[in-house]
């Protein structure tokens, strides 16, 4: 790189990633790590070659529409994309990139978190114990959920899809999925492909869903495929709260036919849903998937690597648009 670029990274990152990004570029940081509004990155396009933000800033048709000729790439601090208007954005001419592969392990860990919890009342336990009112013992207390013997039903058998299915099985679990595609044998492991999700459901004890929010998949869990699922199935959901229709959630748990849930990603976030507070069988985290320190350093660096590629003269590797 001949001069540094100016690049906004839009939140506070990692210490390393923000390091790094300071030896490289003219940076501007966020320590407060106030959240902008669209006016304000639409103010800041004018100012800088380069933005890193997180799914938590909105590019949306109309704030993209409204950049300044001067941005040329917004490398996202994230996988998922849906906060950004990738059409719009490519119609600007704006390059944009994402941070797939790092946040694997650590989100499977978190759905396996939510797994075990929903399955062997987390919530419900600890609110006992932490209150101090856990006064009586006996065989039929807590009964939960087994995981070790059952299916384990995976929507979207990308990256952390495939490590998912990889800590089910070291669960004993068994393993079938729904995919676009079917995955070759090497990747697959012997699981199942199931190409609807209709037949995936109907063999799933657990649902753990890590495909993308698309207009596709926008409230794929609803009332009728809730209800396909077998009596008692438990639901994961540490992909993006627009694939779950929660109010067919609540009336799922409500009724019974979900025995619990585990849920990191909401419809609204911040907040969550208040509703969820009612049933202490849905064990929720805030959208914490990929929130370990070796990810935040891998997700930080995999977007700067992106951002080198792209000022160097090269593609970046994960050049989406
Ligand atoms: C992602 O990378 O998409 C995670 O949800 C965190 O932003």
């Amino acid at each position: 790189m001949k001069d540094k670029p100016t690049l906004w990274i839009t939140r506070k990152l990692s210490t390393n990633t923000e390091a790094r990004a300071s030896r490289d570029y003219n940076v501007i940081l966020n320590p407060t790590d106030i959240l902008s509004s669209a006016e304000d990155i639409i103010a800041m396009s004018a100012k800088v070659d380069a933005i890193i933000p997180c799914h938590s800033e909105q590019f949306t048709a109309r704030v993209a529409a409204s950049l300044d000729d001067r941005l040329k790439i917004v490398a996202n601090h994230s996988v998922g994309v849906d906060h950004c208007d990738l059409t719009a954005l490519k119609a600007r001419g704006i390059t944009v990139t994402n941070t797939p592969d790092v946040l694997s392990d650590a989100t499977a860990e978190i759905a396996m978190l939510l797994l075990l919890g929903a399955a062997r009342h987390a919530v419900d336990g600890d609110s006992l114990v932490r209150s101090g009112q856990w006064d009586s013992w006996s065989p039929s207390f807590m009964v939960g959920t087994q995981v070790s013997g059952k299916r384990l039903g995976i929507v979207g058998m990308g990256k952390v899809g495939q490590v998912m299915a990889k800590r089910g099985r070291g669960f004993d679990m068994t393993i079938h999925y729904h995919n676009r595609s079917r995955l070759p044998a090497d990747l697959e492991c012997g699981a199942t492909y199931h190409d609807t999700l209709e037949s995936l459901l109907n063999v799933s004890d657990f649902l753990s869903l890590h495909c993308p929010s698309t207009d596709t998949t926008r409230d794929i869990i609803n009332q009728k495929t809730l209800a396909q699922l077998p009596d008692g199935a438990i639901l994961v959901n540490t992909a993006r709260g627009a694939l779950v229709d929660e109010t067919a959630l609540i009336n799922a748990i409500s009724s019974g036919k979900l025995a619990a849930a585990g849920i990191d990603c909401f419809k609204t976030e911040p907040l969550g849903n208040p509703q969820f507070s009612a049933h202490k069988n849905i064990f929720t985290l805030p959208h914490i998937g990929s929130a370990t320190l070796e990810t935040r350093d891998a997700m930080g660096f995999r977007a700067l690597d992106n951002l080198d590629a792209f000022f160097n003269g090269g593609e970046p590797k994960d050049k989406l648009v």
